[in-house]
């Protein structure tokens, strides 16, 4: 095995030194000829026309609105059955896209176009009224009047020569507006003013907040007012930029300056979608549109250990028998590139791994089961048979002059299957009965934005390179923000065929808007140190915000060595994430949690254990999340948007509806400040109670990271016999309360129905029932009521 090639790639410093020679020059190479390529197959765009729609003169009533038409283009405008708003310029509408789940959902035949003042026009919905002006502004209004978005009327440039319009589209929101979302941001939740690109890319280090853009970007943007929240989602794959400015509400007589977006997109169509409501029925309208979540397995909403540089199935075990002999739960441990032959994806180094699906079974008697990573770059090597495969079916990506596209990944020179091509997914789904057989059960998607190194400009395919976008043909400039999504669709429906009995498990670097459908996300290689664990919380609940509710940070960071308290306030945060897994980087240093000292490891165990306790109730939020489109970690304005001193607090979160997690995010804290929403709150650990809305302090010794639970919450829970038990927060006095609770139904299709649960006082004593179609029962659990004292 030549375990040396990827290891000598230092990505940090993309420059060559004597010792990486071979492997630099080939980078150097790569980058030049990406270069090169791109200067004969694009050539530059020349003189272009701009264009505006001009003035309106005539419609056409349709469906759940219609088609309006200006002087140089025409609007369609249709609200869907689930209230949510299409309109494309120009004759775009809503399919084909790569977003959306299936076909478009039905026009809501109640909703009308009609003339508005102006010579404008109108479409009234039950839930949203659109106002098009007669120059082509559109405007989204609560049913209410209030005005949510203003768009102006777009503007596109078109080469003289003939091809491809960029466009460009402002927008006004309201003065006390805030910005969130646009996929996975390292400088969130709250998207500040600034411009923001959507292009997928991998920062080529360890990233910190300022670090834009990184591996997920998505032009998806969720806009919280206090008149309501909005999604809104241009849908197109073509690379671009939002720039936000946040309003500012005018002092005294003076006048508010409205939050302004601008979107500037080199192609692709001009459309829109738009949903209004509270949060949660905006993520849900989401949801129906781009698909529901995919349910990971229980054992993925346990602790997972990964390691870059395991190097060894020896390693492995030791890891193992480390968390048994300390009596710390694991459930998974994720092999790196490191277990792959010469860093060649759906093969083994069977010389340091010789007997992998021995190593599954006996991990798998003891629960703990095996993710895979994968990239997407195959090593040109014939002989090589992933190679041999793709090339057999032309599954690789070529460039204008029909040559096979080369880069530069961790196997050395490599090629990239293009997924955006069915027959090209088919293949690769195939080839996860390798890993299945090998005993995995998990997929750690990785490089798949896609990445390949080049020492100079930027680290991924030639913007040329030619992709078959479903037959209809095009190049990078427009697949390459959905790369990643489409692996993912090819590994989800592959693993669907391979073991239907089984719901794949699989989370991914990259992505794109409807990747939910899939798989999670992680956060990719977020830096060792305090503002890269910040970054870490920004991101998941960004990507909760676009649709994407399972997603989590390599804890203690990629690089370096954290110190023993930045990692365990890591490891504190993560052990209420969806995905909570320690990674860390060939050369880091060690993230064994019994590597920073006993008082760490004590107080890991804590975390650890808490987080085994919560299965079931993690277990409730990933349900509740298929069924609703509401991520598990949750902004703490979410029951709330119209709080404006919620709307710009960012480091807490509410865990689905029942807990409040206030991480510790500085070095040195012993105590901070806790910003809690109305209602009655207890600390769970001293069970003290607290007022909300306000403020309170909380002590933060590094025994812990504050933790609240809502008055009234009916929270599932682990119970030491391993059943569920009820955890019930006292509701306050002449108040009730209640909770969801979703069975573990295994790792199949099972969908169990959603138990639902009401605490009240009776007398002196809190009673729990179980709500059902024939009264209220008793609970087939144990019950605990807390926060008596
Ligand atoms: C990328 C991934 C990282 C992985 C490494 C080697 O940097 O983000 O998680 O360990 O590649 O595969």
């Amino acid at each position: 095995m030549n375990s040396m090639d990827g290891r000598d790639l230092v990505r940090s410093v993309k420059v060559v030194g004597s010792a990486r020679a071979a492997q630099g020059l080939r980078t150097v190479r790569s980058a030049w000829r990406r270069r090169r390529t791109d200067a004969v197959a694009l050539p530059p765009r020349g003189a272009e026309r701009a264009r505006v729609p001009g003035q309106v003169h005539g419609v056409e009533p349709g469906p759940g609105g219609g088609l309006i038409r200006f002087a140089r283009s025409e609007l369609q405008i249709t609200v869907d059955v689930n209230g949510a708003v299409f309109w494309g310029w120009d004759g775009a509408g809503p399919e084909p896209s790569y977003a959306l789940a299936g076909h478009c959902p039905e026009p809501d035949p109640r909703a009308v176009l009609e003339p508005d003042k102006d010579g404008g026009w109108r479409v009234v919905a039950e839930r949203v009224t659109v106002v098009v002006s007669r120059h082509g502004a559109i405007e989204v209004c609560t049913p209410g009047g209030v005005t949510l978005r203003r768009e102006m009327p777009p503007r596109w440039w078109e080469p003289v020569g003939g091809g491809m319009a960029r466009w460009m589209q402002r927008s006004e929101v309201a003065a006390d507006a805030r910005f969130f979302g646009l996929g996975g941001r390292a400088s969130g939740p709250r998207l500040r003013d600034g411009t923001y690109r959507l292009w997928n890319t991998d920062p080529g280090r360890a990233f910190a907040p300022g670090d834009d853009p990184l591996y997920i970007t998505m032009p998806v943007q969720l806009v919280v007012a206090d008149a309501a929240t909005h999604l809104v989602f241009h849908d197109t794959t073509w690379d671009g930029t939002v720039t936000l400015q946040e309003g500012e509400e005018g002092a005294g007589s003076g006048h508010d300056r409205a939050g302004r977006c601008e979107v500037r997109v080199d192609g692709g169509p001009l459309r829109c979608w738009v949903m209004v409501g509270t949060p949660a029925r905006v993520l849900r309208a989401w949801a129906l549109l781009t698909g529901a979540p995919a349910l990971p397995p229980a054992w993925a909403l346990g602790h997972q250990h990964a390691r870059w540089g395991f190097g060894s199935v020896q390693e492995v075990r030791r890891i193992v028998v480390g968390y048994r002999e300390r009596e710390l739960p694991l459930d998974a441990v994720h092999l790196d590139i490191d277990h792959y032959d010469a860093h060649q994806v759906f093969t083994v180094d069977r010389e340091h791994f010789p007997n992998l699906p021995a190593l599954a079974e006996e991990l798998r008697r003891d629960g703990i089961r095996l993710v895979s990573i994968i990239d997407p770059a195959v090593k040109e090597q014939p002989g090589n048979a992933v190679y041999d495969s793709g090339t057999a079916v032309d599954a690789f990506v070529r460039d204008a002059s029909e040559n096979v596209v080369r880069g530069v990944v961790w196997p050395g020179q490599s090629v990239f299957p293009d997924f955006t091509h069915a027959r090209v997914r088919k293949w690769w789904g195939g080839l996860y009965e390798e890993r299945l057989a090998q005993g995995f059960a998990g997929f750690w998607h990785d490089m798949n934005e896609p990445t390949s190194f080049n020492a100079f400009g930027e680290s991924t395919l030639p913007r040329s390179a030619r992709h078959s976008l479903e037959g209809v043909g095009g190049d990078h400039r427009e697949a390459h923000n959905v790369y990643a999504l489409c692996m993912a669709g090819a590994a989800y429906e592959g693993l669907r065929e391979l073991s239907p009995q089984v719901r794949p498990f699989l989370f991914s670097r990259s992505g794109w808007a409807g990747m939910q459908r899939y798989g999670g996300a992680w956060s990719g290689d977020v830096a060792t140190g305090w503002p890269g664990l910040r970054a870490s919380l920004s991101l998941v609940m960004g990507l909760g915000l676009c649709g994407v509710p399972y997603s989590g940070p390599d804890v203690g960071g990629f690089d370096g060595s954290p110190s023993p308290e930045l990692f365990l306030r890591w490891f504190q945060l993560a052990a209420y994430l969806p995905l909570f897994r320690t990674h860390a980087c060939l050369r880091a240093g060690r993230r064994e949690p019994w590597e920073f000292g006993a008082e760490v490891l004590e107080h890991a165990r804590v975390a650890l254990v808490e987080r085994r306790r919560l299965l079931p109730y993690f277990m409730t939020l990933a349900h509740l999340a298929r069924r609703t489109g509401a991520p598990y970690v949750r902004p703490v304005w979410w029951g709330a948007p119209e709080d404006r001193t919620l709307r710009d607090c960012e480091d807490v979160f509410l865990l689905g509806d029942s807990l409040l997690v206030a991480p510790v995010l500085d070095p040195g804290a012993d105590r901070r400040a806790v910003l809690l929403p109305r209602g009655r709150w207890y600390d769970t650990e001293t069970e003290r109670g607290y007022e909300g809305p306000g403020q309170v302090l909380v002590d933060t010794p590094l025994s812990r990271i504050p933790v609240l639970a809502r008055a009234g919450a009916v929270i599932p829970v682990r119970g030491a016999d391993g059943g569920v038990e009820l955890e019930v927060w006292a509701p306050a006095r002449g108040r009730t309360g209640g909770g969801l609770v979703v069975p573990d139904a295994g790792d199949g299709w099972n969908e169990p129905e959603i138990e639902r649960y009401v605490a009240r006082w009776e007398g002196r004593r809190v009673m729990v029932r179980r709500e059902g179609e024939d009264g209220a029962g008793v609970p087939p659990y144990p019950v605990r009521i807390r926060g008596l004292g």
